[in-house]
């Protein structure tokens, strides 16, 4: 069957509601051979394979040991892709054994009190307002203040610092990179140098080792540390991983609840359930839908052989809707107990921010809808961005009623 009958990416209906695609793709074709970007890779969709693939240390993510990809130019955007989810064994286990120590539980429960103020003053920003689009005035705001305080930037700057992202976000991405596109990402490379140079020169000596920089700054106990383009681009980094997601999930998780109103009474009645609410959210609409991998040696998949060589594409959300691993995968439950789901990916390249991600969501979950409990959306179908690998939802608006 040719592969665009089951998988066509830019297909209306498949932009509308991609799970339907993914389950027919967890039956009928579990290991997809097709062309995304000009480019042949076979995509790969159900729980126990993409897991395995992450696991396996044959799946890289440099198609030529240790060389930045020849597209990528030899200017400031090709330093900033010497960044963690760019990079392979050895450099990759070098720079984690610095940064995560950084995201330690302690260092992370720390942040808790500043991340309530600013959920707190973003929530008190739109009472009054009645209706609201949620992804402009709340779910873009969160990511960006709690970012910028992270790294300790002043929240002003959050606007400029967050134009250049989508610039610095086409380097790592799988699209083609013109020319154009490579020197507007060499030149929002520069500046982010630039910028996050003078932010580590104006810290240095005077953070505490219970901050995140600070713990950067600090470097390993056995006297390796980052260099200074290290830091900065690991600063840099931060910024980019985080805010997309936090802002992509904190929408996914407000309109699944909204649109699943027994779940969201159920939450109102007990607050306690808004960790495990989060969770639930994250594996119901992942906001990262697909990573990729590139097999060094042979390796196995559903019954099938891959060469070396291959380009896998894994689908995290796919997998997050697997009834093989979690019953009922299709219906959102909060009160689920299995919470290994693939939203922030598995093996090597999991997500350091995820304990973060955790507090933010439970924080902010929590506070939404014990103070806008008849909070309801007003669009039939919120607007969906047509990017295959993050499938957010651009606009949610919301009637926010008692409370607002
Ligand atoms: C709900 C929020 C988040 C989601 C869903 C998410 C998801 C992910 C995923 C799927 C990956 C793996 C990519 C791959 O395997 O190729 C990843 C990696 C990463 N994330 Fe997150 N992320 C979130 C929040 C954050 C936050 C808050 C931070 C930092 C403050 C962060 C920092 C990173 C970094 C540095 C990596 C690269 C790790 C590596 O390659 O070793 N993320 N994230």
């Amino acid at each position: 069957m040719p592969s665009d009958v089951i998988f066509a990416p830019a297909d209306p209906g498949f932009l509308r509601d991609r799970y339907p695609t993914y389950r027919r793709l967890r039956d009928e074709a579990p290991v997809l051979w097709t062309s995304l970007n000009g480019r042949r890779c076979c995509v790969v969709t159900r729980y126990a394979d993409v897991d395995a693939v992450l696991r396996d240390e044959r799946a890289r993510v440099q198609p030529e040991p240790g060389a930045v990809p020849a597209h990528i130019g030899a200017g400031p955007a090709a330093e900033f892709y010497r960044t963690l989810p760019c990079l392979d064994p050895p450099a990759h286990t070098r720079l984690r054994r610095l940064i995560m120590p950084a995201f330690t539980p302690r260092r992370v429960q720390g942040m808790c009190g500043w991340i309530a103020e600013i959920v707190d003053d973003c929530l008190d920003a739109v009472a009054g307002a009645g209706e609201i689009d949620f992804v402009r005035e709340i779910a873009s705001v969160i990511p960006a203040r709690i970012a910028c305080r992270l790294i300790h930037a002043p929240e002003s700057d959050a606007e400029t610092l967050l134009s250049h992202q989508p610039a610095l976000n086409h380097v790592l991405s799988q699209g083609d990179l013109t020319p154009h596109a490579l020197a507007t990402a060499d030149d929002a490379a520069r500046f982010s140098f630039d910028y996050f140079g003078g932010i580590l020169d104006s810290l240095r000596g005077r953070l505490p080792n219970d901050d995140v920089v600070g713990a950067l700054l600090a470097g390993a106990e056995d006297g390796d540390r980052l260099s200074r383009t290290e830091l900065v681009t690991t600063l840099i980094g931060l910024l980019v991983a985080s805010y997309h997601t936090t802002r992509v999930s904190l929408t996914s998780a407000v309109h699944s609840l909204l649109r699943n109103p027994e779940q969201s009474a159920a939450l109102r009645a007990e607050p306690g359930l808004a960790a495990n609410a989060w969770t639930e959210t994250l594996r119901f609409d992942a906001p990262v839908h697909f990573v990729w991998r590139d097999l060094a040696a042979p390796v196995q998949v559903a019954g099938e052989r891959l060469d070396a060589g291959t380009h896998v594409v894994l689908g995290l959300a796919a997998a997050n809707r697997d009834e093989r691993r979690f019953p009922a995968a299709d219906r959102l439950d909060i009160s689920r107990a299995d919470h290994r789901h693939m939203a922030f990916a598995a093996g090597a390249h999991y997500c350091p921010g995820a304990p973060l991600s955790r507090w933010e969501g439970q924080i902010f979950l929590t506070r939404f809808f014990a103070r806008f409990p008849d909070a309801e959306v007003t669009a039939d179908e919120p607007v969906r961005s047509h990017d295959l690998t993050f499938a957010s939802t651009e606009a949610l608006p919301l009637r926010l009623g008692r409370g607002a």
